[in-house]
């Protein structure tokens, strides 16, 4: 399968339209808490694949969604995403010092602050997706539904429940039962909580969000299991991190586990079979479908 030709350029104008609307949902400033605002943009703003609140749109238009309603939900998701991506980066966790192309967040600002900013973004998100309840009053069922997934998912049962494990089995042999739950949650939860979002304001039945949940474990396991393969083959100037940072906190991944060839194929085969569930759904969205392919050989 090959992409569409104007697939990058699409892709370079959706990602421009994601940054001018976090730009306007960002707090401004000021006040004596300023630097956290500051902070807040520094992480926020310094780039990234924008791929949550992209998927989110992109499955809120394949159900026909039209609406701003998404809009909030799209920030609010990029800002988790972010804050999971401040905190993932702080010495007691990978210790990493670069991130997005930049020093991180708790290099520039101190510890302190890279706490401060990473709870920040988490309740500056649910801030924002509340205003969801101002713009569009008369979907209101249907934002609180998104809520509550996009709570659940982010939290002990999604993405800090992978979190915690991810940490806890650092240094030790992991089997692969046990990491495939570590992506699942630590990675797939977000994925799953954007693509679930976009349905559900939508306004998609209950057996076509489960649909779209199955869909978005298989990308978020497949882009794992990539991130750990750029973490050994890639460079930090192209992956804007740093490399070898698993090998670093003795990490196991599934290049640890099954090597680089063997992890490749399986990325290729959890995305096509991601493609196949997509195709049992009522509506049909080629760029996305073109954007799952384009995950499967990332650079970064
Ligand atoms: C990095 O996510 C963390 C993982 C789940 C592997 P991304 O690779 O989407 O990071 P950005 O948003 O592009 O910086
Ligand atoms: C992190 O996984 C996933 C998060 C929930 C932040 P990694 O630790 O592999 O992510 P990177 O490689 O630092 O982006
Ligand atoms: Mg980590
Ligand atoms: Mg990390
Ligand atoms: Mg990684």
């Amino acid at each position: 399968m090959s992409l569409n030709n104007n697939f990058s350029k699409m892709l370079e104008d959706k990602v421009k339209s994601i940054e001018t609307l976090l730009r306007e949902y960002l707090p401004a400033q000021e006040g004596y808490q300023k630097i956290i605002m500051e902070a807040m943009e520094y992480s926020l703003m310094a780039g990234g694949k924008r791929l949550r609140p992209m998927m989110m749109r992109e499955v809120y238009s394949l159900f026909g969604g039209t609406g701003k309603v998404i809009e909030p939900f799209m920030a609010a998701i990029e800002m988790i995403h972010t804050y999971s991506l401040v905190h993932d980066d702080l010495p007691a966790m990978d210790n990493d010092e670069y991130r997005r192309g930049r020093k991180t967040t708790h290099v520039v600002y101190g510890e302190d602050m890279g706490i401060l900013a990473g709870d920040a973004l988490l309740n500056f998100a649910f801030e924002t997706a509340f205003r969801a309840f101002e713009l569009c009053p008369e979907e209101s069922l249907k934002i609180g539904n998104a809520l509550k997934v996009l709570g659940h998912k982010s939290g002990i049962y999604g993405m800090i429940g992978g979190q915690v494990v991810d940490v806890k089995e650092t240094g030790k042999a992991v089997e692969k039962d046990v990491l495939d739950t570590i992506y699942e949650w630590k990675t797939s939860a977000l994925i799953e909580a954007s693509m679930m979002v976009g349905a559900i304001l939508a306004g998609a039945t209950k057996e076509e969000v489960e649909t779209v949940e199955k869909v978005a474990s298989n990308i978020g396991i497949a882009f794992q299991i990539q991130d750990d393969i750029l973490d050994v083959s890639s460079t930090e100037e192209v992956l804007g991190k740093p490399i070898h940072s698993d090998e670093k906190n003795n990490k196991t991944t599934y290049v640890t586990l099954f090597g680089i060839e063997k992890a490749s194929k399986i990325v290729e085969e959890m995305s096509k079979e991601a493609i196949e569930c997509l195709h049992k759904l009522p509506g049909t969205n080629a760029y996305l479908e073109d954007l799952i392919l384009s995950l499967i050989h990332r650079e970064k």
